[in-house]
């Protein structure tokens, strides 16, 4: 690990000049359905402090199956999504991970499998289904994502990140991923929803949202709901 990490280290300001932005964009125009994000009015939103959120934060160890609305789940999404000031990334709009979506329980938005158009705000639906099931084998075979409102993967295409960076794409791409998936945790808690971090079959997850995510790699799973336990 210590020699991993020595090899993609940066050594020298030339390095460091090289690594910033010109971050890899892949968002294919959508073909399918899709859905604009509804997020809750600025007025509507819950106002507790981030200290507050913070403390109620923890990650969820059952969900109570019960839906989720579309202005929730849009809330979470454009908000956590609207950037990382972080070098690797030209501006708002760019990123390493791309979010794929399996709803499973949301008022709004039919069940099914999904992409996130992040500039867009839009949902494209991949396809139509009661994926409960599955997302809990995708999950590793756990509970908690059969039974959560909907489940977020992140996905990437290491191939374009590491061509571009070298291997460091592949810590850019892990740090990413872990502030993108604390902020979902944080919209989720803010919201008085439950969220937790998930590990997951790589290989079965990027064929379950293929032909569309065809060469990527999966990289993080949060799911989301209603606790079991606030209920
Ligand atoms: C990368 C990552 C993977 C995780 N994988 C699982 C998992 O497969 N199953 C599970 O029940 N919890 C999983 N968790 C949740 C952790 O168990 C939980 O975050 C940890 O116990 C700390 O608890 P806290 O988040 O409430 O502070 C994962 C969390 C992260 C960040």
């Amino acid at each position: 690990m210590r020699k991993m990490h020595e090899t993609s280290s940066l050594d020298s300001t030339d390095e460091v000049s090289a690594f910033r932005g010109q971050t890899p964009s892949h968002e294919p125009p959508p073909k399918g359905v899709t859905t604009a994000l509804q997020p809750v009015d600025d007025s509507a939103i819950p106002h507790d402090t981030i200290e507050q959120v913070i403390s109620r934060r923890g990650s969820t160890r059952q969900f109570s199956r019960e839906s989720i609305t579309l202005p929730q789940l849009s809330t979470l999404l454009e908000r956590s999504t609207r950037g990382i000031p972080i070098d690797f990334l030209d501006s708002a709009g760019s990123h390493l991970n791309d979010l794929y979506l399996i709803v499973n329980n949301v008022e709004g938005l039919a069940a099914g499998a999904y992409v996130y158009h992040w500039n867009k705000k839009i949902l494209e639906l991949l396809k139509a289904g009661d994926f409960r099931q599955k997302a809990g084998y995708l999950g590793l075979e756990q509970q908690l994502p059969a039974d959560a409102a909907a489940d977020i993967f992140f996905l990437a295409d290491l191939k374009k990140i590491l061509e571009r960076y070298g291997n460091r794409g592949y810590r850019a791409t892990q740090l990413e991923a872990g502030i993108l998936g604390g902020k979902f945790y944080l919209a989720a808690y803010a919201q008085g929803l439950g969220a937790t971090g998930l590990t997951f079959y790589d290989d079965d997850v990027v064929s379950f949202f293929s032909p569309h995510a065809r060469g990527k790699s999966a990289i993080f799973l949060v799911a989301l709901g209603r606790s079991a336990r606030s209920k």
